[in-house]
């Protein structure tokens, strides 16, 4: 069971890029809590997608809060410039970051909600050490760099040890995000694990209606919470 209402949170990297407002106000008519932006940089991911000048225009048509996913080598670089284009929650990857205490004390000092990122085979244990500090933990159940990829049902487990692990640090609200080949034939079981956030790309902007899809998610994660 989970703590907290499940929020929901699709991904526009399935969407008309030629199209981007109207992808989100589809996504927010469906119900969505927040929108999940993905930026990519070639280098730590093998695709490339948006820069700061897109989610400042996002930020301007959107209604709920952005949640900003960086898969990229130097989010420290970065992380003020999405910050100001209109960032609310800041995720960062724990395998690109040597000095993760300091990234994430500082995306907070920004005034933005701090979240770290595991990649499929990173250990849960690589956040032990920062468990009391983050606001939130998102959990790869694909391997970054593209949508519409195939679950990892291994990430459930994965779910349920990072919850245990924010737990014992006393973070006992801290919520678990969870990113990639989520739809309707596992939402619940994600739930169940822990999740408390649940992003959607292909599962909602592949499908003819958007607006629907989100809101069968969203029903999903009410009655599976
Ligand atoms: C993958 C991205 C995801 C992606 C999810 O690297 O981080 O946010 O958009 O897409 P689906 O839901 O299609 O797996
Ligand atoms: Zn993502």
């Amino acid at each position: 069971m989970s703590r907290h209402p499940v929020r929901i949170a699709p991904s526009i990297l399935s969407a008309d890029f030629a199209a981007l407002g109207a992808a989100i106000a589809a996504a927010e008519k469906g119900g969505a809590d927040l929108i999940h932006v993905d930026v990519m940089d070639g280098h730590f991911v093998p695709n490339i997608t948006i820069g700061p000048p897109v989610v400042k225009s996002i930020k301007r048509v959107a209604r709920v809060p952005l949640d900003v996913h960086l898969m990229i080598t130097d989010p420290d670089k970065y992380a003020e410039a999405f910050v100001q284009a209109g960032a609310d929650m800041l995720s960062v990857h724990v395998e690109v970051l040597p000095h993760l205490h300091r990234s994430v004390t500082f995306i907070k000092s920004l005034g933005v909600k701090a979240g770290v990122v595991l990649n499929p085979s990173t250990p849960v244990v690589a956040l032990e050490e920062i468990a009391a500090d983050v606001d939130f933990v998102l959990v790869m159940s694909v391997n970054p760099g593209f949508g519409g990829q195939k679950f990892i049902p291994k990430s459930l487990q994965k779910v349920a040890a990072v919850r245990a692990m924010l737990d014992r640090a006393g973070n006992t609200s801290t919520p678990i995000e969870i990113d990639g080949g989520i739809d309707l034939s596992n939402i619940a079981r994600a739930i169940a694990a822990g999740v408390d956030i649940v992003v959607a790309g292909s599962a909602i902007f592949n499908t003819p209606d958007p607006v629907a899809a989100t809101r069968a998610l969203k029903d999903a994660a009410a009655v599976a919470s």
